[in-house]
């Protein structure tokens, strides 16, 4: 029977309690399947680093490298800075294996609480595709005469050619298959040297998809687009730092963190790819059985996606959708009264 090697990385606070109930869901699926997924656990994180100064080993990247796919919960806790946690393991992992595309879908299932008005399922039906590897966050910068009244702080965002022109024609050979839009969104009135450039590669790659219909949009005015009307918006391509940010408002209005997923994809499969929630560790629910689980359930639909099983993929998400119809069986945080494990249960009940 094909077995796909999978790390798991539960890493913080809720990480490993949504990622428990994904798990019921991958094994579900690949029962249905007719094929298996073998996890081995890593026990990396914030308690790790508090034991053994790292927030994995040294030879943590060669470690996962042997596996077909990673799913990761989340990773940051109070005692350990976020910078410090963030960069010594997802953010590491990102940039260790190319995930150079971030996929978040963003799309209002019916049953989801929506805080728009006005607003259908369906309404809300779009692919944000984060630039992953680069840009803001290269992680390039100095802190010079630290810890003096001089001190100066530099974060250098770091756009390459290969890097803005892979994210860029990614978003359009998606759009292009899927028959939709690209929204290009970046900030080139403000950001003169990276932005202007951003802009620059979006419409040469567009030269070359003369039948993808494309828009561009200020990404203070997409963030009010984003609420007054989504609609509008398809695939979007974005920045590091702004598909961050615009992905947990495009959270806000289609269900909550509790149900938004993303996958960190090295596409040409050289290396491993990642999938994840957005939402972080959530240290103020964390041990108490209330943390949405269907953010990670949702991920792993987007493994099976990646497997190449998008049948399974998409009856995990109709499962999410039938689960949220149905109203019985939901976390706080969707108005309901059920644990985190009972809702896990119930969507691979569904399934
Ligand atoms: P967060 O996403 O952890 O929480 C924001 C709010 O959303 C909180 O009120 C939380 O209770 C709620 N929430 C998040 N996920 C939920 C879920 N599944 N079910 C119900 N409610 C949920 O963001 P934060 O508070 O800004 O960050 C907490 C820590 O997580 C920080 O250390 C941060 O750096 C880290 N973080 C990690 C990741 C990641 O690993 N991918 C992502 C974001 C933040
Ligand atoms: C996310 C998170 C991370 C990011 C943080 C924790 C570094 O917010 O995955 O959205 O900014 O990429
Ligand atoms: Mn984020």
């Amino acid at each position: 029977m094909k077995t796909y090697k999978i790390a798991v990385i539960g890493g913080d606070g809720i990480g490993p309690e949504v990622l428990a109930e994904g798990i019921k869901v991958l094994d579900r699926a690949a029962e249905m399947g007719g094929f298996a997924f073998e996890y081995t656990h890593f026990p990396w994180g914030c308690r790790y680093y508090l034991d053994t100064g790292r927030m994995m080993p040294e030879d943590g990247i060669e470690i996962l490298s042997k596996f077909d796919a990673i799913y990761l919960g989340a990773v940051g806790y109070p005692g350990v800075p976020d910078h410090v946690s963030l960069w010594g393991l997802l953010l590491e992992i990102r940039h260790g294996f190319d995930q150079y595309i971030n996929l978040r879908p963003v799309k209002l299932l019916r049953g989801a609480p929506c805080p728009l008005k006005d607003v259908d399922p369906g309404d809300i039906d779009m692919i944000v595709i984060r630039e992953n590897s680069e840009g803001e966050y290269a992680g390039a910068g100095e802190w010079l005469f630290k810890d003096t009244p001089a001190e100066v702080a530099l974060q250098t965002g770091v756009f390459s050619r290969k890097g803005t022109e892979r994210v860029i024609r990614y978003a359009f050979e998606l759009a292009k298959k899927e028959g939709k839009s690209v929204t290009s969104i970046s900030k080139g009135n403000a950001l003169n040297y990276s932005m202007v450039f951003w802009d620059k590669i979006f419409k040469e790659v567009s030269a070359q998809y003369p039948d993808v219909p494309t828009h561009h949009l200020l990404v203070d005015a997409a963030s009010m687009f984003f609420v007054k009307d989504p609609k509008r918006f398809e695939v979007v391509v974005t920045s590091n730092l702004f598909g961050d940010i615009l992905t947990d408002l495009g959270a806000a209005i289609s269900g909550g963190m509790g149900l938004a997923a993303g996958a960190n994809l090295n596409p040409e499969g050289e290396f491993p790819s990642m999938f994840e929630p957005v939402h972080g560790s959530a240290p103020d629910i964390a041990g108490k059985g209330l943390a949405n689980p269907l953010a990670a359930i949702w991920s792993a639909s987007q493994m099976l996606d990646h497997f190449g099983y998008p049948e399974l993929g998409k009856r995990v998400i109709d499962a999410i959708e039938k689960v949220m119809v149905e109203a019985q069986c939901l976390t706080p945080d969707m108005g309901g009264t059920a644990t985190t494990s009972e809702v896990g249960d119930r969507v691979a009940q569904l399934l």
